[in-house]
């Protein structure tokens, strides 16, 4: 059965357009059927557009709490028939009411090694501590901030010169080769949650590592 997934977003979409072009694979077993922002001039809403996805903005700053914000957002997704959450970029948190309705049917991708550096400005953190690769997670979303069962992580070098622009854009080409892969391994039933822990059937190769410097 093909899932309906919707994605959520505030800004550019770019892990956005990497799950919908996944998505138009003949063979991907989910189905990108919303994509909602919190923020009426995301850029990401007009990409989702242009892909012909319906794209909703439901801005938080026209309710009273964050309560109703996320009821009014748990109103759109279920009135769609919505199965699964994608958060791709969205910077929100989320308050436990809507992850526990949520619960095992809402990933997440943060660019770092988690549980390296959750939260904000993780490249620059990541060049302070002098680390010496880095990189992204796609995990189950959790109500404790970026601590959810990992799905998939993906690792970048750290090279001399760096700056945080340079290190993201390294990072960001992983993201989008990591989210939609993360998402077919949980459609598939390849990843699936059991006791608050992501188990594997299939998924793995013990081959390869990165080492750097090398
Ligand atoms: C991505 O790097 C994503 O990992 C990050 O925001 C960026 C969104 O870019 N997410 C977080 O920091 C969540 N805490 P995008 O809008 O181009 O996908």
């Amino acid at each position: 059965m093909t899932r309906r997934i919707a994605i959520l977003i505030s800004g550019r979409g770019s892990n956005m357009v990497s799950l919908i072009e996944a998505a138009h694979a003949a063979d991907f077993p989910a189905e990108i059927a919303l994509v909602l922002s919190n923020r009426p001039d995301a850029g990401g809403l007009d990409r989702a557009r242009q892909a012909d996805i319906e794209a909703l903005a439901i801005d938080h700053k026209a309710y009273s709490s964050r309560e109703s914000f996320e009821q009014a957002l748990d109103a759109s997704l279920r009135e769609r028939n919505i199965d699964f959450i994608c958060l791709a970029g969205f910077m929100r948190v989320l308050t436990p009411w809507f992850v526990e309705r949520w619960a095992g049917r809402m990933l997440n991708i943060h660019p770092s090694l988690l549980p390296l550096f959750r939260g904000t400005h993780t490249h620059q953190r990541a060049l302070e501590e002098g680390v010496l690769v880095h990189g992204c997670t796609v995990h189950f979303v959790v109500p404790e901030l970026d601590a959810g069962p990992i799905v998939a992580q993906a690792v970048v070098p750290v090279v001399p010169g760096d700056t945080e622009d340079t290190l993201a854009a390294r990072v960001l080409m992983q993201e989008h080769a990591l989210y939609p892969q993360a998402l077919r391994l949980i459609c598939e039933g390849r990843a699936r949650l059991e006791g608050g822990k992501v188990v594997f059937t299939n998924a793995w190769s013990a081959e390869g590592s990165l080492r750097s410097p090398k």
